[in-house]
């Protein structure tokens, strides 16, 4: 595998071109058009720089790796991809006609893959042009420091692919995990509950906002406590993925706490709109409850 597609050059996308372009790749970075792919560019720049700043790499493992990005508009530019990850806004109907338009210049050989977070994988290879060559590959926030990969394979997607993506995944010193196409996969599954567990609590007042982060982040030795944590994923994201987990399963226990149907329905979506749980306007972040 030598030259990588990454479709979104959003905070996900430009995380994955700016590891696969450090592992050695050649990356094609698109969006929308090319002015979006090169701002996305810029931010890998801004990245780079500051681990040359750190002497965590030296300047000409930066220049290698940014030589290895190319920007482009729209997905013409695909045909000599040998794999092409979709990392765009998490709306079925956008990665659906990105697959259409993609499949469409794609090599009989490369595989397709997507880094949604909850869409089922099985349902998005439809609009592929070969589900055999078609699986999810999800990556974590930020992209270059979270050390995991969860591979999700479809009801179609061939062992070959498989294995394929799993030495890809392997090149950028990411742990891979296996995961069924099943409502949230491993890691969602898992997290997305306890942060809707905080938002319910909250809701209930059992605690405030900066104490409910406080006794998560140093009783359980968590990065971030959840209020945190989910207005760096932002809201909004948490809640679609919380619905897909309580649709997928039929679960009551999935339910989206009422709380945090709010705050998504104020437009309180965390850091992205610069308020959610914590307000970003000043200097350090304010709770807001
Ligand atoms: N991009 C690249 N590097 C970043 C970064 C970013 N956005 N943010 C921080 N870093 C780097 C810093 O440069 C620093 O690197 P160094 O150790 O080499 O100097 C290192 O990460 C630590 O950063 P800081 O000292 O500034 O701050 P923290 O120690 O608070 O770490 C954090 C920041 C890495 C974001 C940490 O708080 C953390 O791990 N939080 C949890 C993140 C998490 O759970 N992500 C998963 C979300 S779920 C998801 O993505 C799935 C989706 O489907 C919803």
């Amino acid at each position: 595998m030598k030259t990588v597609g990454v479709i979104g050059a959003g905070q996900m996308g430009a995380g994955i071109a700016q590891v696969s372009a450090q592992a050695g790749y050649r990356v094609l970075l698109s969006d929308m058009d090319v002015a979006r792919a090169e701002a996305g560019k810029a931010g890998i720049v801004k990245q780079l720089a500051r681990a040359v700043e750190k002497e965590k790499i030296a300047q000409a493992d930066m220049d290698a790796a940014l030589a290895n990005i190319e920007c482009v508009g729209g997905t013409q530019a695909f045909a000599p991809c040998d794999l092409v990850i979709e990392a765009a806004t998490e709306r079925e109907s956008v990665k659906r006609q990105i697959f259409e338009s993609v499949g469409k210049v794609l090599g009989d050989t490369a595989i397709l893959a997507s880094n949604t977070s909850s869409i089922p994988i099985t349902r998005l290879a439809q609009a592929s042009p070969d589900p055999a060559r078609f699986m999810g590959v999800h990556f974590f926030n930020p992209v270059p420091v979270m050390g995991l990969i969860e591979l999700i394979r479809g009801l179609a997607t061939s062992d070959a692919t498989v294995a394929a993506v799993e030495t890809f995944g392997q090149s950028l010193n990411k742990r891979i995990v296996h995961a069924n196409d099943a409502p949230g996969f491993i890691v969602n599954r898992v997290l997305m509950p306890m942060l809707n567990e905080a938002c319910f609590a909250l809701g209930e007042g059992v605690a405030t906002i900066p104490d409910i982060d406080a006794a998560c982040q140093l009783g359980l030795n968590h990065p971030m406590g959840p209020f945190t944590l989910a207005d760096f994923i932002g809201l909004d994201t948490c809640l679609e993925i919380t619905r897909v987990l309580f649709e997928g399963t039929g679960d009551p226990k999935f339910r989206p706490a009422p709380l945090l149907v709010k705050y998504v329905e104020a437009g309180w979506y965390g850091r992205k709109t610069k308020r959610g749980f914590y307000d970003y306007n000043g200097a350090e972040p304010v709770p807001t409850r």
